[in-house]
């Protein structure tokens, strides 16, 4: 399949069918992902995976009784075969850019960066790991932690990094229903392409 049809294929997927992603086989595929562009070459961005017996304690972590009660999509999204957190460290790039070559750029201070490259490189990162997990017939959702980042990276272990994201990933049981975002009226894909000057 070429790119053009992994890109048109892809979809965030919120119900597994339960069965193990293969732990080796998903640390290639990360590090085949973080062969994404790095600003500086800084390589600031982390990914570790978590096995499906460990995916319900990621659970416990990531959310809180009540939403694990109350959500529709709780038990679906239990059933995925593996987990990915993407962390970044900003140091790494205020330290990289603070380096000689990078230096006159004033970026060596965090509150200088008007865009982060820290996220930029975490984003292309796991847009890299998205579309490898496409093709290779299985799926995944894209998980925002802004509720309990801290509470996950403790479980985890990780100190000295920021949580980005997480990957649930796993095989689409086919009992998925779609989420309420995709109902927004947006911008079309081409009206959103633009030239300037115009
Ligand atoms: C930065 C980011 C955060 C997201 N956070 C969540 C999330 O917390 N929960 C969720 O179910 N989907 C999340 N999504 C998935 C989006 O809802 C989804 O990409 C969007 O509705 C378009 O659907 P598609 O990816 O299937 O085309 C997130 C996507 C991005 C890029």
């Amino acid at each position: 399949m070429d790119l053009a049809d992994l890109l048109a294929r892809r979809r965030m997927v919120r119900s597994f069918d339960g069965s193990p992603i293969d732990q080796d086989w998903l640390d290639e595929r990360c590090a085949q992902a973080l062969r994404a562009p790095t600003a500086g070459n800084t390589a600031g961005v982390r990914m570790y995976s978590v096995d499906a017996q460990h995916v319900s304690d990621y659970l416990r972590a990531a959310t809180d009784d009540e939403w694990r009660a109350s959500s529709a999509r709780s038990g679906a999204l239990a059933r995925a075969g593996a987990v990915v957190l993407v962390t970044t460290r900003p140091q790494d790039y205020l330290a990289r850019y603070g380096e000689g070559d990078k230096v006159a750029s004033g970026l060596a201070q965090r509150s200088a960066w008007p865009i982060p490259y820290w996220y930029t490189d975490a984003a292309m990162a796991t847009m890299a790991l998205l579309l490898l997990i496409e093709e290779a017939g299985l799926s995944a959702t894209l998980w925002g932690n802004f509720r309990r980042a801290e509470t996950v990276l403790e479980w985890a272990g990780i100190t000295e990094e920021e949580l980005v994201a997480s990957l649930l990933i796993g095989r689409d049981d086919g009992r998925d229903w779609p989420s309420p975002s995709l109902a927004r009226a947006v911008p079309s894909r081409e009206s959103r392409v633009r030239r300037v000057p115009n």
